[in-house]
């Protein structure tokens, strides 16, 4: 089993109004991507990573609902803890609103929105979480404009990090999926609202890269880095994970899986957890894990 005291953050809320009218009544990180509710992805890296206590952040419309899907996470052999956000005033308001959580521990933030998929992934991860410096990834997008982008100087030296720029300076956007050290809520304390209101996650990011306490890691094509948040992407997200599961016969993002493959549940807890979920075969691929083990 490995085990980390690294603390994993799921920020779960938002305003929703990209996807409307899908998300009226309920946020998008309970809407399906294919075949589980779209949190179950994020919640998966983190517990890949062998990160077992984890906080939710959410509205308070529908904390109580991922209350009902997860509850405490002990059945999943984690610790799972819930806060609300009041209104999504930015990214890194993550940080404060976990300051009690964080506890001067190394913490990792992943978007509810983010789908991670690869096979170094558990490795970056891994090694992510045993660092002391500030880690975020870099991955190559045709779409740089949409996202946090990595400036590079003339040696090829991360030099800026930039949120949404209108002329990027290259292709490689920063994923949801963020590395930092214990002292990251002061730091998210000291940022101040941007131009369009939030606190953004950028600034976060930018405090350690000019102490030179950042690392960046390139996440390589190897790896799958999808984002749900318009109906284009969230289509395309249960499309690929509908042909990875059904050509390769395991499941994208099961976060029973994963608590059993990292040990921190036994074969009986897996059982247990298949019983229930029988009918819709997700607990017939749950069973099927303990019967490919004892071949
Ligand atoms: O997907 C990666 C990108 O995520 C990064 O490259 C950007 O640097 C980062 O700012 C973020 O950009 P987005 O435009 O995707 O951020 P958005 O405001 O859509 O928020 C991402 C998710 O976080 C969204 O599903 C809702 C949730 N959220 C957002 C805010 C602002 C919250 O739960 N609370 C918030 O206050």
């Amino acid at each position: 089993m490995h085990v980390t005291s690294v603390r994993g953050i799921v920020l779960a809320g938002g305003s929703g109004t990209r996807l409307a009218p899908m998300t009226t009544a309920v946020g998008k990180q309970l809407l399906p991507v294919y075949d589980k509710p779209m949190i179950y992805y994020p919640l998966s890296t983190l517990m890949a990573g062998g990160i077992r206590e984890i906080l939710i952040i959410s509205t308070p419309e529908d904390l109580p609902r991922f209350e009902r899907l997860l509850g405490d996470g002990r059945r999943w052999g984690c610790r799972f803890e819930y806060v609300e956000q009041a209104r999504p005033e930015g990214l890194a308001q993550a940080f404060v609103l976990g300051e009690d959580f964080i506890a001067g521990e190394r913490v990792a933030l992943v978007l509810g929105v983010n789908i991670f998929f690869g096979t170094q992934l558990q490795e970056r991860l891994r090694a992510a979480a045993a660092a002391s410096l500030a880690t975020v990834f870099a991955y190559h997008v045709a779409d740089p404009e949409r996202y946090g982008v990595i400036e590079f100087d003339a040696l090829g030296r991360p030099s800026g990090i930039v949120e949404k720029p209108t002329e990027p300076n290259s292709n490689f956007a920063v994923p949801g999926l963020y590395f930092f050290p214990g002292d990251v809520a002061a730091v998210a304390r000291a940022v101040r609202p941007s131009d369009r209101g939030e606190y953004e996650i950028t600034d976060v990011i930018s405090h350690y890269l000019n102490a030179g306490e950042l690392a960046v890691e390139t996440l390589d094509r190897g790896t799958a880095w999808l984002d749900t948040g318009t109906f284009e992407s969230l289509m395309q997200a249960a499309q690929f994970v509908q042909v990875v599961e059904q050509r390769q016969g395991l499941k994208v993002g099961c976060p029973e899986e994963t608590a059993w493959r990292e040990g921190f549940i036994d074969d009986a807890a897996l059982e247990a957890l298949a019983g229930p979920l029988r009918k819709s075969g997700y607990g017939e691929y749950l069973l099927g894990l303990l019967q490919d083990a004892g071949r």
